[in-house]
């Protein structure tokens, strides 16, 4: 979500056919080949054109800065529908663009992956729409980015496949390529088994994750879940392969947020926010990309009961909502933006007065800086999802306050609760203890406040983004050697006919 300030212009740089590191040297053990579904960086539409920027979502803002210091070909959608784009070089990786007709955008990312496999694995937050044809598109869609790594990646290279867009190109890259090591993250929940039953399709998704040698997700909660399948008759019988299954809750870069925080321009820019919201005023914020998931709605009205009841005044406290544009072609995407700018109208209309809103309600991209000017500026962040992975706001919020001030109200159903315990947790799905718990959020004293932020940076700083990768990484350099000792062992009973190793 987190749009870099510098959106790029124009193209991404030379472009050239970059897979020369193939061609030349050979292996190198520091090359990494990522897939995801999308590029770090997008083409987008705008007035004067088509531009490139930063691609949103906490995906990209947490692997992008893990990269710098590896030899690294990404392969993944470029944006916009079926435009062929040649591999390019953009900030030190090999990018290499994978084509989406308007049908597989439709069929692939928009159908399967947003409106079957996200709502289910958000705990059904929506009803998933399990169509044939999405399915079919998905699993071709599948093989393409498959193809595409098999042919990028170096000879016992290894491959690090992003999120559920992807949960076929475990098994399908290793089947063209069993010389890598293969490793799947999952960035949103794995879900417990009945919701997971419900697909149609579920021996096979499992059967795509089983081609890793790690497969890691971001809390044991997701772990035991996955687990609990694998280990039960959904998991294919005692002949198949075992990836490590571990959890590697993904973070932030700590010191990037903690020195923007520190310079002079945005300190300057986030006391010009106050002034202009009101010095004297408790500010609120949510951060978010537009998404049902996030409970954007639940805090909304929890603040709409808050003045209604008179435990908040209206001169007393202002909300700001930055919501970042996303799946804006999903249907239940569009339905959330109404029913947000509703609520943030509604509220207004109700207690706000000519030159004073109570809600400042925004959707479109947010800068960097303007990012760590809001932070800085908000004493409470209010981050409700009522299912999250992880949810980087909440760390990039704690990153940022350099001074050890605001609070945190967090949402027990984010991957982040797990971790950043000294937050105030809420339950989004209660309404008047939300409520109540944000009203609690604003007469926080500030000693205690202060305790609590001590804490919780102690936490960020010391599990940050790099720890992340490391460890992930590790692991697969670790299982990758297991894995390939297995290969080898099997090959050779198969020769001497012995029954394969499980
Ligand atoms: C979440 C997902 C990512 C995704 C991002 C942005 O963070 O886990 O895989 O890239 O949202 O969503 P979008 O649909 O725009 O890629």
């Amino acid at each position: 979500m987190n749009s870099s300030e510098s959106a790029l212009a124009g193209s991404p740089g030379a472009l050239r056919t970059n897979l020369d590191h193939r061609a030349g040297g050979g292996p190198r053990d520091d090359s990494l080949v990522v897939v995801a579904n999308r590029l770090p960086v997008r083409r987008v539409r705008r007035k004067s054109g088509t531009v490139w920027e930063t691609s949103p979502g906490g995906l990209v803002s947490a692997l992008v800065p893990t990269l710098e210091r590896r030899r690294v070909t990404w392969v993944g959608w470029a944006g916009l529908k079926s435009r062929r784009t040649p591999p390019f070089r953009h900030d030190g990786i090999d990018n290499v663009p994978v084509p989406l007709s308007g049908d597989d955008v439709e069929a692939y990312y928009e159908g399967f992956s947003n409106r079957v496999l996200w709502p289910l694995f958000h705990g059904a937050l929506r009803a998933p729409e399990l169509r044939r044809s999405w399915w079919e598109a998905y699993r071709s869609i599948n093989v393409r980015f498959a193809e595409a790594a098999a042919a990028a990646a170096p000879r016992g290279g290894a491959a690090w496949i992003h999120d559920y867009h992807l949960m076929l190109v475990p098994a399908l890259l290793r089947e063209r390529r069993p010389d890598l090591r293969i490793g799947f993250f999952l960035h949103i929940p794995f879900p417990p088994e009945e919701l997971f039953a419900r697909l149609p399709w579920r021996r096979e998704l499992l059967a795509g994750l089983l081609g890793a040698d790690v497969v890691g997700l971001q809390t044991r909660r997701d772990e035991q879940n996955l687990r609990a399948l694998l280990e039960g008759t959904e998991g294919g019988g005692a002949d198949r392969r075992a990836p490590r299954v571990e959890t590697f809750p993904i973070s932030v870069d700590f010191e990037r947020w903690e020195r923007a925080a520190r310079s002079e321009k945005v300190r300057r820019r986030s006391a010009a926010l106050r002034r202009r919201l009101g010095t004297s005023k408790t500010i609120l914020l949510g951060v978010d990309r537009l998404d049902y998931t996030k409970g954007i709605d639940a805090r909304l009205r929890a603040f709409q009961r808050l003045l209604r009841e008179g435990a908040i005044a209206a001169e007393e406290a202002v909300l700001v909502q930055a919501a970042v544009p996303s799946r804006e072609g999903v249907t239940e995407y569009v339905e959330q933006r109404r029913v947000v700018e509703r609520l943030a109208g509604e509220l207004n209309g109700e207690f706000g007065e000519i030159g004073r809103a109570v809600v400042h309600s925004m959707h479109r991209n947010f800068g960097f800086d303007e990012l760590v000017a809001l932070y800085l500026a908000a004493d409470v962040l209010l981050v409700t999802p009522l299912r999250d992975g992880m949810n980087l706001v909440a760390k990039e919020y704690v990153a940022s306050r350099v001074d050890e001030r605001g609070v945190l109200v967090l949402s027990e159903f984010a991957g982040a609760a797990a971790e950043l315990t000294d937050a105030m947790l809420v339950n989004p799905f209660d309404p008047e203890g939300l409520a109540a718990r944000i009203a609690d959020a604003v007469r926080a004293p500030d000693a205690a406040s202060s305790a609590r932020m001590r804490a919780l940076r102690r936490v960020v700083r010391e599990r940050d983004v790099f720890r992340w990768a490391d460890t992930f990484l590790g692991r697969l350099a670790a299982a990758g050697g297991d894995g390939a000792r297995r290969r080898s062992r099997r090959a050779a009973s198969a020769e001497t006919g012995d029954a394969a190793e499980g």
